[in-house]
């Protein structure tokens, strides 16, 4: 039986590093706010230079490297994002030119925060049918693009990055649930919820690329719920439980929201990487960048039962148990 196994990983960020106190200067806010209502106390913002498709290329060169692999190897790239280069071609294929692979599958998909779980499933989908054998999944975004800088009730929340992933095929036998790959994926969308979390732009409404807008308040409910029940779920599809995680790498949008689910599950916050604190909401990017600060830091071990989960506009919402 064929799984896809994550072989490496890598991420990029921009290089220039913002504190609150710093957004202070030009926002209505306070250090004390946002730590206190988000966790958050740095994001990385890109330099015009610094595109989606460039940080995605870089994280990729790095998730290469940890694999052992050139970039020849790959046949399909999937980069979600909310904030491609340009709104054709797909940024993909923008990555593919630049790391100089001249034929592959190569494409974007949109999901928002939720992205990187959707392109996982994708990617892992086409392996085990068989259309291709290596490939790279990202999730790259310079939201600080579309952000309006004078809302300060959305704009101290997110950041730029870019973080990926090297799928591999690997026939697996029956190993179960002890052997390596992704072992199940669930994803959600109810797109009722258009106007708690969207943008308010788009090439075929306005003609221009819009701003983030949220009713946060509300967001946060939809979260812990979905979240938690979505994370039940894609365990329970491999006949696994919460005692059975060892790490949860979640999406980094509030500590609060990480918490409040860990709860939710009966989840030690020992479990949980937290990056929020250094990245903001980097939207499709925070799952495979925090994931690849806890395998470099040395939290996420070979052989480790984690749970990847996101939740973003749309509302779309998803969840991964992957044997690492
Ligand atoms: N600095 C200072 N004050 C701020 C502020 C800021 N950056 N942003 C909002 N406030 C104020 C509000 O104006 C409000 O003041 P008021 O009571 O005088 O009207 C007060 O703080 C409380 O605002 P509220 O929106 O109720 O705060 P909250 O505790 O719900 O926290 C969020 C706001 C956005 C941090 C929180 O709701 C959240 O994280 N939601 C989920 C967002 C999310 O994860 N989105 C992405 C999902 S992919």
């Amino acid at each position: 039986m064929i799984r896809s196994v994550i072989v490496g990983t890598g991420s990029a960020l921009p290089a220039r590093r913002v504190s609150n106190a710093e957004l202070a200067e030009t926002v209505d806010t306070t250090d004390e706010w946002i730590v206190e209502r988000t966790g958050i106390r740095f994001r990385h913002i890109a330099a015009p230079d610094e595109t989606t498709a460039t940080l995605a290329a870089d994280a990729c060169r790095a998730a290469l490297g940890a694999a052992g692999l050139a970039a020849q190897d790959i046949d399909l790239i999937v980069l979600a994002t909310a904030t491609p280069d340009q709104t054709f071609p797909s940024s993909a294929t923008k990555v593919q030119a630049s790391l100089g692979i001249n034929d592959c599958v190569a494409f974007d998909v949109a999901a928002v925060c939720s992205g990187f779980l959707y392109a996982l499933q994708v990617a892992d989908s086409m392996i085990r049918a068989g259309s291709a054998r290596r490939a790279l999944v990202i999730g790259s975004e310079t939201f600080s693009r579309i952000l309006d800088w004078e809302d300060r009730t959305t704009c101290v929340l997110f950041g730029d990055g870019a973080g990926a992933v090297v799928l591999e095929g690997q026939d697996n036998g029956d190993a179960g649930a002890e052997g390596r790959g992704i072992l199940s994926t669930r994803l959600h969308a109810d797109g009722r919820h258009n106007e708690l979390l969207y943008v308010d732009g788009g090439p075929s409404t306005t003609g221009t690329v819009g701003k983030v807008r949220m009713k946060g308040r509300e967001v946060f409910r939809h979260a812990v719920v979905n979240l938690a029940g979505v994370m039940t779920e894609t365990l329970a599809a491999c006949s696994l439980s919460a005692e059975d995680v060892d790490w949860v790498v979640p999406h980094q949008a509030n500590a609060r929201i990480l918490d409040a689910t860990a709860r939710k599950l009966g989840l030690s916050p020992d479990k949980v990487v937290v990056t929020v604190d250094q990245h903001a909401n980097t939207s499709a990017a925070s799952v495979p960048l925090a994931l690849d600060t806890a395998v470099k830091d040395g939290r996420i071990k070979r052989g480790d039962l984690i749970v990847l989960e996101a939740m973003g506009g749309g509302f779309t919402w998803g969840a991964a148990v992957v044997r690492f």
